[in-house]
């Protein structure tokens, strides 16, 4: 691109570049991932930064299909039971709104922008997880097994985690998949086998047990 080009474009992509049909309030910055599900933008909107989830005609027709839902109608409602519960909200992205359900506009979930890394990045820079991400892991757990809070291992396996003073706090983002029912064990409550109690002590099941396998592959001797 040369620099005439550069000047009049901005440092943004316009949504036409993009593929989409956006409001001129939102300013889209660059790609942050594409999948066979979406197509994931940062932008800015409101004098904020925040994604754009744009979803693939593909995706709209499956969920259409299997929930007889709109996908970014069932992705927002599902982002704000968690961000209902005050014991998620600082783990749970800010859903925005959702844009483009009345054919106006390309369909898109508007979310928080969440500035981080991945679990695995983390477990890497630290050696291992610091215990207090373990123990977040546990509370949204517990939080979401208290309040019936179903497919909370899919919720969790994808996870941005966000620097917070000392801190590492792990946030949920990827709010489109469909809950499946937790797969029944022969005794005790799903809450306990988590914990490893009613199995084997120390065996965690679900995503904190594949969270103890990221942080084990880190852990230094
Ligand atoms: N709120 C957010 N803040 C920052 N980055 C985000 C946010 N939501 C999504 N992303 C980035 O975009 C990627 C894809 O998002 P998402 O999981 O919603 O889409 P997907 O279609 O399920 O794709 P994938 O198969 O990669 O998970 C994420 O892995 C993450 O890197
Ligand atoms: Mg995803």
């Amino acid at each position: 691109m040369d620099a005439q080009t550069q000047e009049t474009q901005g440092p943004g992509i316009t949504a036409a570049e993009a593929g989409l049909d956006l409001p001129t309030d939102i300013e889209l910055i660059e790609k942050l991932g594409e999948s066979k599900l979406s197509t994931v933008w940062k932008a800015r909107h409101a004098g904020a930064d925040v994604v754009v989830k744009a979803y693939s005609k593909r995706a709209e027709s499956a969920w259409r299909k299997k929930l007889d839902k709109n996908i970014a109608v069932f992705e927002m409602l599902q982002n704000r039971a968690f961000r209902h519960q005050p014991d998620l909200v600082p783990y749970t992205a800010k859903p925005i709104r959702v844009i483009g359900q009345d054919g106006k506009y390309s369909l898109c979930f508007l979310q928080e922008y969440i500035d981080g890394v991945s679990l695995e990045d983390v477990a890497r820079q630290e050696k291992g997880l610091p215990g207090a991400v373990i123990r977040t892991g546990e509370t949204i757990a517990r939080v979401c097994e208290e309040k019936k809070i179903p497919g909370v291992d899919q919720f969790m396996a994808d996870v941005i985690v966000r620097r917070q003073g000392d801190n590492w706090v792990p946030v949920i983002h990827d709010f489109k998949h469909i809950p499946e029912e937790p797969r029944k064990k022969a005794a005790g409550s799903p809450l306990l086998a988590r914990f490893g109690i009613g199995s084997r002590p120390g065996d965690a099941t679900g995503f904190l047990k594949e969270w103890q396998k990221i942080s084990r592959r880190y852990e230094v001797a």
